[in-house]
């Protein structure tokens, strides 16, 4: 996609709006505009219908049912969400959660912050340098104590895939409940929450093609009875997320993901020739890169790339406005740091400021490949540290 002079390669970081996507949402913002939750009149009964028929998709798309899947607004909310529900509905003397080490910051935080309050000890699940689970840790830090682990499907920074149904049953044997991110994971794979064996999973549309600002929790019907909403009021949504629900924002969610359903896997083939182009591209030029994580568990379009010698951040400023991608770092109370991602699996402070993440989705074609491999060529050989 060129957005007037920019190759985008950062759909990770979101994704635009698909046409049929938008097209779909606009009657909801104008003449369809009835709060779905209004009972006693045709306006509202159409937004509902809506609602539900978004719903029963999205529900589908992971093999749910639709009374199991609750709309948040993204993929943090359903996060905090499945943290908070979890620690404060509990019922049992177990009090210790696992998050892997490379969790988004939302389900981090979130655990540590609940689990501070609530009285939980958080501990993080190391990973091997391919980013992949270290099952032995793992298996080792299980026991009867353990109520809740979070492991996501596909990491956002190094695109690493893990194997979520062999994780959630060593988690189950211990009796512990398993919480799967999988904001990232649609647009790599296909999802079933009973062939993963989630108890809950958290989705987000703007990874997508959706809009942002909507996200899904995915609460399994047997653990519903004894969750609390971390939001309060009107009672919606069966009285787990109140709030009145963004109609033209669930029915794009809806559509996004009846896209991802008929044409997910040829996307994903697409993306893996062209991320396969791009680094050939790259090597061809000259460029000397080293690709972080493991190389055939991974989302297609997902490449995060040691460039050897170059100091990332001013390569892409010197690439501006003509590439969008991201840099392994971030800036913390005004210091730069390296990922936590990145230094989990082993990446040196010096690596890590040279890497850059590319991500390329569904319109991102051969030539905008070739463009930016010639860019990034002709700015690596400016930027050498
Ligand atoms: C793995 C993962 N989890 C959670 C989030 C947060 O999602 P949202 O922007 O929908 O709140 C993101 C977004 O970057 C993500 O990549």
């Amino acid at each position: 996609m060129r957005v007037e002079k920019s190759i985008y390669l950062d759909y990770q970081s979101t994704t635009p709006v698909d046409d049929r996507v938008m097209q779909a949402m606009l009657p909801y913002f104008t003449d369809s505009f009835g709060n779905p939750h209004s009972a006693s009149h045709a306006l509202g009964w159409k937004s509902s219908d809506a609602v539900e028929t978004a719903r029963a998709v999205v529900a589908s798309t992971v093999g749910a049912l639709p009374e199991e899947v609750v709309f948040t607004s993204g993929a943090t909310e359903s996060n905090n969400q499945a943290m908070f529900g979890v620690m404060f509905g509990n019922t049992t003397p177990r009090n210790r959660v696992l998050v892997s080490a490379i969790e988004h910051k939302c389900v981090k935080e979130s655990a540590l912050f609940f689990g501070n309050k609530l009285g939980f000890v958080m501990e993080e699940i190391p990973v091997l340098s391919t980013g992949k689970i270290d099952l032995q840790a793992y298996q080792s830090m299980l026991s009867d104590d353990v109520l809740l682990v979070s492991i996501m499907a596909v990491n956002n920074e190094i695109g690493v895939i893990q194997d979520i149904s062999c994780l959630s049953d060593l988690a189950h044997r211990a009796g512990a409940l398993f919480h799967c991110d999988a904001a990232q994971a649609l647009e790599a794979m296909d999802v079933d929450v009973a062939d993963w064996g989630v108890d809950l999973l958290s989705l987000s549309a703007h990874k997508l093609y959706g809009p942002k600002g909507i996200g899904a929790l995915y609460i399994d019907s047997s653990i519903q009875n004894n969750f609390p909403a971390l939001i309060q009021g009107g009672g919606q949504q069966w009285g787990l997320r109140a709030g009145t629900l963004p109609t033209p924002l669930c029915v794009g969610f809806g559509v996004a993901a009846s896209l991802i359903q008929s044409e997910g896997e040829a996307h994903r083939s697409a993306l893996r020739v062209l991320s396969d182009r791009f680094l050939e591209r790259l090597s061809n030029e000259g460029v000397g890169f080293r690709v972080n994580g493991d190389r055939q568990c991974r989302h297609p379009g997902s490449l995060s790339i040691e460039l050897i010698g170059v100091d990332a951040e001013s390569l892409l400023m010197s690439l501006q406005p003509k590439i969008c991608a991201s840099t392994g770092s971030a800036c913390n109370s005004g210091m730069i740091q390296s990922s936590y991602v990145l230094r989990a699996i082993g990446v040196s402070e010096e690596s890590a400021a040279s890497c850059v993440r590319f991500s390329l989705g569904r319109f991102t074609d051969e030539s905008q490949v070739d463009e930016a491999a010639k860019l990034i060529a002709d700015g690596v050989r400016s930027c050498l540290i």
